[in-house]
């Protein structure tokens, strides 16, 4: 991804838009969740229901509202290319199984992405009213305040939070393994939250030290991962490479521990592509 800068008044705009997009979608998700909604399953343990696909509907409506030409890349049904000009980049409900189980840990995520690269994200918790927003080069806000990562400098100062895709394999196994080498540098403990949008926001108000996760896609990860950038993080792929808007694994820090994360994840890399 090169380096891209957009016009201070555009990058206002694109984040007024994200936003009442990302509270378009909370209302959606918000009122099944207090009404109760049948959960399908979209393949193995992947489920899917009404709130999904309305509160993306919702959300693409608010964004074409202002933007009708940009690119819209969203988990239900809007696959753009991940590198378009001007891309939208959507999960209308991040933390489906947490949903569907009445867990509110879930989230509506949005970002504008200039070729590639994300320049404003949104996640917002329509349940507890969580909001976290970020723009490229102004910083990252937790409710409207200023936020940075933690200063936890070893792994024995950290909680790890990890995830898992909804692979049961080989996957599953190299995360445990990953696991198992971290709770070997003495970590605080792990957690398991189930919404990889919020986790990497909880990495930038400093509740976690690291998440890792084998394999996310864009809308998983896109305002999240600028999200922890802006609060002063670090996101590379498990690998250590730059990411890319496509699906990949994701490790995110505080940015002091991420060599000393990066030689786990890299010791457990797994074949994403070969995986569900
Ligand atoms: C999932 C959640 C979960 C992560 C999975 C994602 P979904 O998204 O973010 O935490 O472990 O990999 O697919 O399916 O609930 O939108
Ligand atoms: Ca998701
Ligand atoms: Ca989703």
């Amino acid at each position: 991804m090169s380096d891209v800068t957009l016009d201070s008044g555009f990058l206002a705009k694109v984040s007024a838009v994200a936003e009442a997009g990302a509270r378009a979608g909370g209302e959606v998700v918000a009122k099944y969740h207090r009404t109760g909604v049948e959960m399908r399953s979209k393949e193995s343990f992947n489920l899917v229901s009404d709130a999904d696909i309305e509160a993306e509907a919702a959300v693409v409506r608010t964004i074409r509202e202002t933007f009708p030409d940009h690119a819209i890349l969203a988990e239900e049904g809007h696959r753009a290319d991940g590198n378009a000009e001007d891309l939208w980049v959507i999960d209308p409900l991040d933390g489906t199984n947490n949903f569907a189980h009445k867990v509110p840990q879930f989230s509506v995520s949005v970002a504008y992405c200039r070729c590639g690269r994300p320049m404003c994200g949104v996640v917002f918790n329509p349940v507890t009213g969580e909001w976290y927003t970020a723009s490229r080069g102004g910083g990252a806000y937790a409710n409207g305040e200023r936020v940075h990562v933690g200063g936890q400098r070893g792994l024995s100062e950290a909680l790890v939070s990890f995830g898992f895709y909804y692979d049961r394999g080989a996957m599953m196994q190299a995360t445990l393994a990953a696991i198992a080498d971290f709770f070997g540098n003495d970590i605080h403990g792990v957690r398991r939250m189930g919404c990889a949008s919020l986790d990497l926001c909880w990495v930038g108000i400093g509740r976690f030290g690291v998440f890792f996760e084998h394999k996310l896609s864009p809308w998983d990860f896109a305002a999240g991962a600028l999200f922890v950038e802006e609060a002063g993080g670090k996101v590379t792929t498990c690998g250590g490479e730059p990411l890319p808007m496509a699906p990949t694994g994701v490790l995110a820090t505080n940015g002091l521990l991420h060599e000393v994360a990066l030689e786990i994840t890299r010791r457990h890399l797994v074949d994403i592509m070969g995986s569900r």
